[in-house]
């Protein structure tokens, strides 16, 4: 027969093992956050925002982490805004893919137009139903980011390219044969990049050399394939925490993984009240809150599309790097 005592004891550390266990994070909404498909999260550490693009109504966003508030401008003429990036030293222009064109617009963060500057440079002239999709800096300023079919089956038409762009230089493919371009994220200390096309159902590392800007050696490093393809989960945005591991969105998966690279062990699935979860940054002003966007496509019910913080995860990231031109 079990003691009294020696069964608190037992309870104690059973509940000791949970607790250590068990993260507490806590999810919640932004204010007025909506994006029907929210995308590209960036934290400028100078302004203490994060930006972000609502890609099919050409709109960017800005969330002022001060004022808890998101101020909202549609691009000037256009339909599509894939990606913004901030550009060094010039604090009101931004990089945004319009289409297949990479744009310079004039946003100050507040007035709900974003004018046009003109066009730094364009991918694909030929494929007209192809449009940018997630784009990134990698840490020394450089361009890199892909292009998806959007008119048509990503999955068939595998139309799609990753591209890096240097200031002074040229666009180079880094990668073709791309359904989806989606997710990107570097470790300088692994000397990684890190890389999804959601079409491939995995998150794929390759050998970074941050001189020279040139990305080696694939390797799978977490696939999210299930034993049936129509429960697949769909890799989507991509950040990385400053000890190394990977925050995985999924589009269907109302889900963030966080995964070791280096064992494609999940460390912690991360849960939302909504199903399409787009991409993650970490910011905030000790880069320890990690914002999410989602999207509300294919008629997703409420709170679809709402931009989200998730605090209490014990860990923290980067902010963006401006875009050098
Ligand atoms: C937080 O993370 C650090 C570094 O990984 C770890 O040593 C510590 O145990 C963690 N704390 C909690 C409460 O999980």
């Amino acid at each position: 027969m079990l003691h009294l005592s020696e069964f608190s004891v037992r309870f104690a550390l059973l509940m000791g093992f949970l607790c250590g266990l068990t993260m507490s994070y806590k999810v919640e909404p932004l204010p007025d956050s909506y994006a029907g498909l929210g995308e590209g999260p960036h934290w400028d550490a100078e302004r203490q925002s994060l930006y972000y693009v609502d890609i099919e109504a050409a709109g960017l966003l800005r969330y002022d982490y001060n004022q808890n508030k998101v101020y909202k401008a549609k691009v000037e003429g256009e339909s599509l805004a894939g990606f913004v990036l901030p550009i060094e030293g010039k604090p009101q222009e931004f990089a945004v893919g319009c289409g297949r064109r990479v744009l310079i617009v004039n946003w100050d963060g507040i007035a709900p137009v974003a004018k046009v500057v003109r066009t730094l440079f364009e991918v694909q002239k030929e494929y007209e139903s192809n449009r940018w999709n997630d784009a990134k800096t990698d840490p020394k300023g450089r361009f890199f980011g892909g292009t998806m079919r959007y008119i048509g089956d990503e999955f068939v038409h595998r139309h799609g390219e990753l591209y890096k762009w240097t200031a002074g230089g040229q666009i180079s493919v880094v990668k073709s044969d791309v359904g989806i371009s989606n997710g990107l994220a570097w470790d300088e200390k692994a000397k990684k990049f890190y890389y999804i096309d959601t079409t491939d159902y995995e998150v794929k590392s390759y050998d970074f050399d941050f001189e020279t800007g040139v990305a080696t050696n694939p390797k799978v490093v977490f696939n999210l394939r299930k034993t049936s393809p129509k429960d697949h989960l769909l890799p989507d945005g991509l950040t990385i925490d400053s000890e190394g591991n990977l925050y995985v969105a999924t589009f269907n998966g109302a889900t963030i993984f966080k995964v070791d690279p280096n064992t494609g062990k999940v460390l912690l699935e991360i849960k939302f009240p909504t199903k399409q979860i787009t991409s993650s940054a970490f910011g905030g002003p000790n880069l320890d809150i990690l914002y999410v966007t989602t999207a509300a496509k294919f008629d997703q019910p409420s709170p679809a599309g709402t931009t989200y913080k998730v605090t209490g995860l014990n860990a923290t990231g980067y902010a963006g790097t401006n875009l050098k031109i």
